[in-house]
């Protein structure tokens, strides 16, 4: 049995599974609490207990003083409930304030779901995994070689394996080495993370992910954050590509109808001759047939570079949509440029 855990001044609520610490259950529940070695070292995941009893705490290096002992000051990644909770915790609103990180890690599986693309995940020490958000990216760096931005397609729940979508036909030399060198690539440096576009829980506005192709891996990890914080508005993901065999997991964009009350998935084949405008006219008739007012709504949208702006600016014209949030891969030299001329800065 679970117990109930509240932090203050948020209010935001979870449940302290057995056998997780405080900070685990807080992150599966989709809250980004401040922490740094998840054990007991740093002290950056100190919180406070309000109200509630505590089970016995895990050894921890980190020494708090006397008065903070007094003052019932706790670590989140070593302590347990043994009842309901009320506590205080550094919660993170904002990306800016999580550090930069530098993590050197190594490669834990890679999978072909298909001949074009591959998912990679990395795995940290365990006393170092990566703290994120969901939506933002980092650089992947092979020694010698320039680095590769790219979103990372996992949950912030879990820091230490980290998921990467990547499309094998990219020409950049990080690309071309790990497509070479597969699980003998060796070690990969992890440095991040970068970026401003995470979920906004702040309203209950519908949300409209669209992915196009491989970026699909930064709608995944916002997918799961938008499950584990249990959100309650209408969620529609569309994911545009130009065959079946590019929706690498579609059965997986299924099967989140059983966890969202309101979710609708629907993969859109692009073919050869259609320009990107005609499938996001497809995606709003869509959208009206379903009366929902994507006028009002927070459209995130991850797409190769080519394609991302002629994107926003459909949206923005012809919907008079204001919240949109833009994801992609590499801005660098190896990336396609945009197909319509537009200078990005
Ligand atoms: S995260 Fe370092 S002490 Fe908890």
């Amino acid at each position: 049995m679970g117990y109930r855990v509240t932090i203050k001044p948020s209010g935001h609520q979870f449940e302290n599974e057995a056998g997780e610490t405080l900070l685990e259950s807080a992150l599966r529940s989709g809250i980004a609490i401040n922490y740094h070695c998840s054990s007991g070292s740093c002290g950056e995941c100190h919180g406070r207990l309000i109200e509630g009893e505590l089970a016995e705490a895990q050894f921890h290096d980190y020494r708090f003083s006397k008065q903070q002992l007094r003052d019932g000051s706790l670590l989140l990644c070593r302590n347990r409930a043994a009842s309901d909770l009320v506590i205080s915790a550094n919660e993170i609103n904002d990306p800016a304030s999580i550090p930069l990180q530098t993590i050197e890690t190594k490669v834990y599986k890679i999978d072909h779901p298909n001949d074009e693309y591959l998912i990679l995940q990395l795995r940290t020490p365990r006393s170092r995994t990566l703290q994120f958000l969901a939506g933002q990216t980092v650089k992947l760096i092979i020694p010698e070689l320039e680095s590769y931005s790219i979103a990372v397609a996992s949950c912030p729940c879990n820091g230490m394996i980290l998921q990467f979508h990547i499309n094998l036909n990219h020409p950049h030399p990080f690309v071309q080495r790990l497509s070479e060198k597969e699980k003998d690539v060796g070690k990969i440096v992890v440095e991040g993370p970068f970026g401003e576009h995470i979920l906004n829980v702040q309203y209950d506005l519908p949300i409209i992910f669209i992915a196009k192709d491989s970026e699909f891996g930064a709608i995944k990890s916002l997918i799961e954050q938008v499950i584990n914080l249990e959100l309650p508005q209408p969620i529609r993901l569309f994911w545009i590509a130009s065959d079946d065999e590019r929706h690498y997991m579609e059965n997986y964009c299924r099967s989140w109808c059983d966890q969202l009350d309101d979710y609708h998935f629907k993969g859109i084949k692009q073919g050869d001759s259609e320009d990107i405008e005609g499938v996001l006219a497809q995606i709003s008739d869509m959208l009206n047939v379903e009366k929902i007012d994507y006028s009002l709504s927070d459209i995130y949208i991850a797409s190769p570079f080519s394609d991302l702006y002629r994107m926003q600016k459909w949206w923005q014209t012809h919907a008079d949509a204001q919240n949109i949030y833009l994801m992609t891969e590499n801005r660098d030299r190896y990336a396609d440029k945009p197909k319509d001329g537009t200078v990005v800065t």
